[in-house]
């Protein structure tokens, strides 16, 4: 008998996988990361680094998911005793990122909300600093709470535990079915209304502008690799807790196929929108567009709402449609985020669903805390910066390594995959992961490490300048320090569950 809980049909699995994909990272990181690195001819590393490790990886994440039937820790152990913690690393890094991701959706939902009555005013810097999140205090420092982050996050902790609690096909497939079309067709109202507006086309003139001198250096290969594995939503546990609710019979590679390339469409038009807008605000300032191009908190809640003021008419509309996209897009990747911890919990420690999103969901509502206070913004920055870099992308290295040079599954994984899917996995796909990809993450990693030992925070890695050596310490290296030292504690933790030992291959079995 098989108990674990299931997706109801295939198209609300994709719907959950794209929905998870779909995020923050498409809409305020890609258009950005474009442009500044080679724009239209950034698309080569960038369908490089989809094709040879984005597609490759997911479709190695959702066999071993549906393999082992486990959440990302379970799913190691099934591997190798010893394997474990890289399951649990997973889920700690996306517990990390679920404590911030959440609360720059709890500003999504209010800068939805001040869109109605454009309440930044002329100077939206200064409102979105001094105003909203009351920053007034040195980075490092904590100062008070701020109400009006305070109470929306409370909100979206509230619908993303609630419908967690629901299970994985009355409550995330559920919502995810209701809130992917609503975001693809809120979105497409905002890019429709977008290349209408003037300067639209100098804008994305600028965007698609092939500068090929850019794609000759390193460093541009490894951006793309960095925006394929956080926009994917591979690395951090997530779409291996997801596939481990797929029925027996379930197509694997194909699926991977339509998140893949459903994500990166998505990806396409977020920069088609945004680079329409910053051309219309170009042509309406008349200053040159690289002056414009922002991203991150600084896009989207500093820069759209420049933007709204000077819209033509229905300037609030836009407002709302845009802010209730960033939290429609956020709010679904989130309940993929937090579904790893609470996939995790329970099946170690044999404790209910509605218990673990109560304990696992709670905690990290918890630690958010932290980031509605007067010092928040200096913590997200650094925090998200470090925990990307040496979390999502150093994690990505070791998966790959161990699965393909140390324990060898990937013949074992290709068979599994080729018995239940359209698409046959070739030797390309085996190629992609022992040689391809960790050359690329390798470097990226020998790169990373010299960039950042010793080295000061500045402009060039974070957002913000002005941190003390301290701070990042305590808010950086220490976090994706700590991260790996307790999926190591967690590892050795009793099972109290026993589907650890009642593990039998499944090999063969869907032939
Ligand atoms: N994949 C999610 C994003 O792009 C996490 O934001």
């Amino acid at each position: 008998m098989d108990s674990r809980s299931q997706w109801g049909t295939r198209a609300g699995f994709i719907m959950a996988a794209v929905g998870s994909a779909i995020g923050l990272g498409n809409i305020w990181r890609f258009p950005a990361v474009a442009y500044e690195n080679g724009g239209g001819a950034f698309f080569i590393p960038y369908l490089f680094a989809l094709l040879t490790a984005g597609i490759p990886i997911l479709i190695m994440e959702f066999t071993m998911g549906h393999k082992y039937r486990g959440s990302s820790p379970l799913t190691f152990r099934k591997i190798n005793k010893r394997a474990e913690f890289v399951g649990w690393w997973g889920v700690f890094v996306s517990f990390v990122i679920s404590t911030y991701y959440s609360v720059i959706i709890a500003w999504a939902i209010s800068y939805s909300y001040f869109s109605l009555k454009l309440s930044w005013g002329k100077d939206p810097n200064s409102f979105l600093g001094n105003d909203y999140l009351q920053n007034t205090v040195d980075p490092g420092a904590v100062g008070s709470f701020v109400p009006g982050v305070l109470v929306p996050l409370i909100i979206v902790w509230v619908i993303v535990l609630g419908i967690l609690s629901k299970g994985v096909k009355k409550g995330i497939e559920a919502a995810n079915r209701i809130f992917i079309p609503l975001l693809v067709f809120a979105f497409l109202l905002i890019v429709i209304r977008a290349v209408t507006l003037p300067g639209a086309l100098d804008g994305l003139q600028a965007f698609f502008q092939p500068d090929f001198s850019q794609i000759m250096k390193p460093s541009v290969w490894v951006e793309a690799y960095g925006q394929i594995f956080f926009s994917m939503s591979i690395a951090f546990a997530i779409m291996i807790t997801y596939s481990s609710y797929l029925p027996r019979k379930a197509d694997i590679t194909n699926n991977a196929f339509i998140t893949g390339f459903g994500n990166s469409s998505f990806e396409l038009l977020a920069g088609i929108g945004v680079f329409s807008v910053l051309g219309f605000m170009s042509a309406q300032q008349g200053i040159p567009i690289d002056e414009v191009v922002t991203d991150g908190v600084g896009l989207a809640f500093v820069v759209f709402p420049e933007i709204i003021n000077q819209f033509p008419a229905f300037n609030q509309a836009f407002g709302f449609l845009f802010f209730f996209s960033l939290f429609l897009a956020g709010l679904t990747s989130l309940m993929s985020i937090t579904e790893t911890y609470v996939a995790a919990v329970s099946d170690k420690f044999n404790v209910s669903r509605k218990k673990a999103v109560l304990f696992g969901g709670g905690l990290s509502a918890v630690v958010s805390l932290i980031y509605a206070t007067q010092g928040g913004l200096s913590f997200l920055d650094n925090v998200d910066y470090f925990i990307n870099q040496f979390g999502v992308a150093v994690l990505g290295l070791v998966e790959v390594v161990l699965i393909a040079w140390v324990f060898r599954k990937l013949g074992e994984y290709k068979r599994h995959a080729n018995a239940i899917s359209d698409i046959q996995l070739g030797s390309w796909w085996t190629i992609c992961l022992t040689t391809i990809t960790p050359i690329v993450l390798g470097f990226q990693m020998v790169r990373l490490f010299q960039q950042n030992l010793g080295k000061t925070f500045d402009t060039d890695t974070g957002n913000y300048s002005g941190y003390s050596d301290m701070f990042i310490f305590y808010g950086g290296w220490l976090v994706a320090i700590t991260v790996v030292i307790v999926a190591i504690i967690f590892s050795l933790m009793k099972w109290r569950s026993n589907q650890n030992d009642t593990f039998e291959s499944t090999e063969g079995e869907n032939n």
